[in-house]
């Protein structure tokens, strides 16, 4: 069995964070929960351990106290809130993971809020310059974790960083979370996943997908 890795999730009573975090308490994890709200943490925990007795997990009321904990730290807050969650993990971040899965959405949900040039991802390596920022996660709904097999295929999922032993270690959790990991490359092809998501939301508003949608990229 892999080594028990320990990962922080920040916003984790939001969709995606709980989301994530009970996809990712099946595997050989250790999760330490954090939110704004703690009651909305702990119902997280609550839920991933009635389902699972054995799952490693708790509430940290402290952002960095998760992260000083952790070996990979998944930022699932909106955008705008990274600058802020950033100064206070900084230091205790230092050569660690840190996953961004952030699309940069303007409010009328039809445009990203980031310059052409650069990327959510690519702006969290900015305020983390000793971090190891990792592109995950972001071309997957929440819904697709109840169901990452849509119409028989397995949603891929695009891994993008510039640590190529972090892009192996996260492709691994985004199998644990059952989707099929695509390393697509260096972070600045978080400009492409990004907007991809735009896409997929926009046609998902037409189409009415329900937000039940992902990527499939098929090949012989
Ligand atoms: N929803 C999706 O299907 C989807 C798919 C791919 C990527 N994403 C990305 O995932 C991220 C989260 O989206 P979401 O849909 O899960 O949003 P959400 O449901 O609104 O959850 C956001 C979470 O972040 C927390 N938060 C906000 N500001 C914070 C701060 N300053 N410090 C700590 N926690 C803070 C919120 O807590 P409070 O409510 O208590 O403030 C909430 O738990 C976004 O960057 C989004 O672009 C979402």
């Amino acid at each position: 069995m892999s080594t028990k890795q320990t990962i922080a999730v920040i916003g984790a009573s939001g969709s995606m964070g709980a989301a994530i975090s009970k996809s990712l308490s099946k595997g050989n994890n250790r999760l330490l929960l954090f939110g704004s709200e703690k009651e909305g943490v702990d119902a997280i925990v609550n839920d991933i351990r009635s389902a699972n007795a054995a799952a490693d997990v708790e509430a940290l009321e402290c952002a960095a106290n998760a992260s000083w904990e952790a070996d990979i730290i998944i930022l699932a807050v909106p955008y705008e809130a990274e600058k802020e969650i950033a100064e206070k993990i900084r230091e205790v971040a230092n050569q660690k993971i840190v996953i961004s899965i952030a699309n940069p959405l303007n409010e009328t949900y039809d445009g990203l809020v980031t310059a052409p040039d650069t990327s959510a991802a690519e702006e969290l390596q900015k305020l983390l310059p000793n971090s190891k920022v990792i592109k995950a996660f972001n071309t997957t709904f929440a819904a697709d974790f109840a169901t990452p097999v849509i119409d028989g295929k397995r949603v891929d999922a695009f891994v993008a960083g510039n640590d190529d032993e972090g892009v192996d270690i996260v492709s691994e959790l985004v199998k644990t979370a059952g989707f099929n990991p695509i390393a697509a490359g260096k972070l600045s092809v978080s400009r492409t996943l990004e907007n991809m998501q735009l896409l997929l939301i926009r046609l998902g508003m037409k189409y009415n997908y329900n937000w039940l949608a992902g990527w499939k990229i098929l090949s012989n």
